[in-house]
């Protein structure tokens, strides 16, 4: 027997015990007479102590020749400690070695292994396998665990069933850009890698699977960020005969079961609902954090006509109101303007005005506006003495999304983001269609299977941008935890979603005709959501990076600098495939 108990369990009720460990030695600390050895396993770490004149002389050589990492298996008496640690399960005993029996060496770590380590990004995740030793990444993936665990005991329970879908599948050409497969047996062609397991758990409703649910690999080409990984996981849902209250209602009860269950946190309200419309209008982004204010006042009226050129041209102007920063510098809000001027955010300037403690009121647009006009601002956005006004003017979209951004970054700046407080909300009645300039044509905001609002369908032929789609995604502390919709189940109308979007009819039935045909043997009305797991897991952890919960993720490249992939493949397998390559620029 390897071992009778792990390095995390020991208590002062097994004092007198003699117990066998196994581990990696976590640190040697060698103080003349006494020699303590911290063990670790994935359950915790055990104190082993020996005493000189006490222990076997053979047995103290030995444990001042362990390394760090060296793998150990230790037996002895379970002791009471002298100096307790409370902050430990394992605090108030140690372990008398009686034996030491080295069963692997190690050589010294890149970084050390502790829970504040000095290893860098990218060389942790060249040893991930040595980071995930650290207790805090441990820690991670038994919380990605947990809610896996949960989530398949909710979904059960309410009748869900797992089926697993493919893996290699065909390329589909909305959406991010397709991973694809060369196959050898059919030499020129290629599989793609799922994007989402979308159609094919479409076809399962069609065959009668009316609750299916599946953890899944996704896979998408796409540029990267803390949130998003080149292949995450889904929390993926499809259900028959429902509408999109029954969808709401089934996933809001998955994600407040696994606050409860996990994090111990009950949500007795109902999730808030908001249309896009008013998530753009008050918050301008269609994910917003709504764990605090600081909601959009749109200024149109009250400042046009003043000879005020910026205000005078502007689509929009829409400010925000930030509590207690009327006292800021100059050099602050030099800061703000340089912020939303960067090319990501686009907005050509910043006017403010201070509503000072002392009620007067200080702008940047004083040539313009007197006090008197000032002031009316000021009561439009509710101010109190001592607040500062935020306000940007400019072409609709652009200037709301630039709002959404400054707003974002005034809540970071006052500590308003508190990863402990957790704001879910349902965003719905999303567009159905969104306008690409670049390709003249419209695209699916969501995916082109989603189903219009039944009162919209008329305008597909007249006016496809005013179309609501049955369209909805789950946002908390603004993140986009997940997503989905009420399907199109009618061959006739998935045809037209088709032609609004620029495929002939040829195209339309080359790319999705498997799923069209199937819409002709009896769909059912169906509709669904997948929620990112990586996401849902790293705000359980109260973490913006999906990375350091993923136990071996791609760096920002999306390349894995542990197993160093992508690479190359040899010239049999590319012949084999039928592949030539051809460098860049060649
Ligand atoms: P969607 O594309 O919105 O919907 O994806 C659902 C959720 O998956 C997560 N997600 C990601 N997480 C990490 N890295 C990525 N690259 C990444 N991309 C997406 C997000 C997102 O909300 N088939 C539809 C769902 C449906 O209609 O049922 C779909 O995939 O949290």
């Amino acid at each position: 027997m390897y071992r009778t108990h792990t390095c995390g369990e020991l208590t002062l009720n097994s004092v007198g015990e003699y117990v066998t460990l196994c581990g990696w030695v976590q640190r040697v600390r060698d103080k003349g007479g006494l020699i303590w050895i911290d063990l670790r396993d994935r359950y915790g770490i055990t104190q082993l102590i020996l005493e000189e004149g006490k222990s076997n002389q053979e047995i103290i050589d030995k444990a001042k020749k362990l390394g760090r990492e060296f793998v150990v298996k230790v037996s002895g008496n379970v002791i009471e400690r002298a100096s307790k640690n409370p902050k430990m399960t394992t605090g108030d005993i140690e372990i008398f070695v009686d034996t030491i029996e080295i069963v692997n060496q190690s050589k010294l770590p890149p970084f050390t292994i502790e829970d504040q380590t000095d290893g860098g990004d990218e060389l942790r995740m060249k040893y991930r396998y040595l980071d995930l030793r650290r207790t805090p990444v441990k820690n991670n993936l038994m919380l990605r665990h947990r809610i896996a665990i949960e989530t398949r005991n909710y979904l059960d329970k309410q009748n869900f069933i797992e089926v697993e879908t493919p893996v290699l599948m065909k390329s589909t050409p909305e959406g991010a850009r397709d991973f694809v497969v060369p196959s050898r047996m059919s030499p020129g062609e290629f599989y793609a890698l799922p994007q989402s397991p979308q159609t094919f758990k479409q076809l399962l409703m069609v065959a009668g699977f009316d609750c299916y649910y599946q953890i899944v690999k996704c896979f998408r080409d796409e540029d990267l960020r803390a949130d998003r990984q080149p292949e995450f996981t889904q929390i993926d849902c499809e259900m028959s005969f429902v509408d999109q209250d029954d969808i709401l209602n089934t996933f809001e009860g998955l994600i407040k079961y696994l606050f409860k269950t996990v994090k111990q946190i009950e949500f007795a309200e109902i999730f808030p609902r908001m249309t896009f419309d008013d998530a753009m209008r008050f918050y301008g982004s269609d994910k917003p954090d709504i764990r605090f204010g600081m909601t959009f006042v749109e200024l149109n009226d009250l400042v046009r006509g003043f000879g005020f050129k910026v205000f005078d041209e502007a689509e929009l102007i829409v400010g925000i109101n930030v509590h207690g920063c009327a006292d800021y510098t100059r050099k602050q809000i030099d800061q703000l303007t340089e912020f939303v001027k960067k090319p990501q955010i686009g907005a050509s300037g910043l006017i403010y005005v201070r509503y000072n403690i002392d009620e007067t009121v200080k702008s940047s647009v004083d040539k313009f506006f007197n006090e008197e006009q000032l002031k009316k601002w000021v009561h439009l956005f509710n101010s109190k003495p001592g607040d500062l006004i935020l306000i940007l003017a400019g072409a609709s979209l652009l200037t709301r999304k630039a709002l959404g951004s400054l707003r974002l970054e005034m809540a970071d700046r006052l500590g308003l983001r508190n990863p402990d407080v957790f704001a879910p909300l349902w965003v719905v009645d999303f567009p159905l269609l969104e306008w690409d300039e670049e390709e003249m044509r419209y695209f699916a905001m969501h995916h082109p299977f989603t189903s219009p609002k039944f009162n919209d369908i008329d305008l597909l032929d007249t006016d496809p941008s005013k179309v609501h789609a049955n369209a909805y995604d789950l946002v908390i502390n603004g993140v986009e935890i997940g997503g989905g919709s009420i399907r199109i189940f009618d061959k006739l109308l998935q045809q037209k979603m088709f032609q609004v979007l620029g495929f002939t009819q040829e195209e339309a039935q080359n790319q999705f005709g498997f799923l069209m045909n199937a819409f002709e043997y009896g769909a059912p009305p169906h509709g669904g959501i997948a929620l990112g797991f990586d996401r849902l897991v790293s705000l359980f952890g109260g973490s913006d990076s999906i990375r350091d919960f993923i136990a071996f993720p791609k760096n920002n490249a999306g390349r894995d600098v542990m197993i160093d992939a992508p690479s190359q493949i040899a010239k049999k397998q590319l012949d084999e495939l039928g592949l030539i390559v051809v460098q860049k620029g060649k």
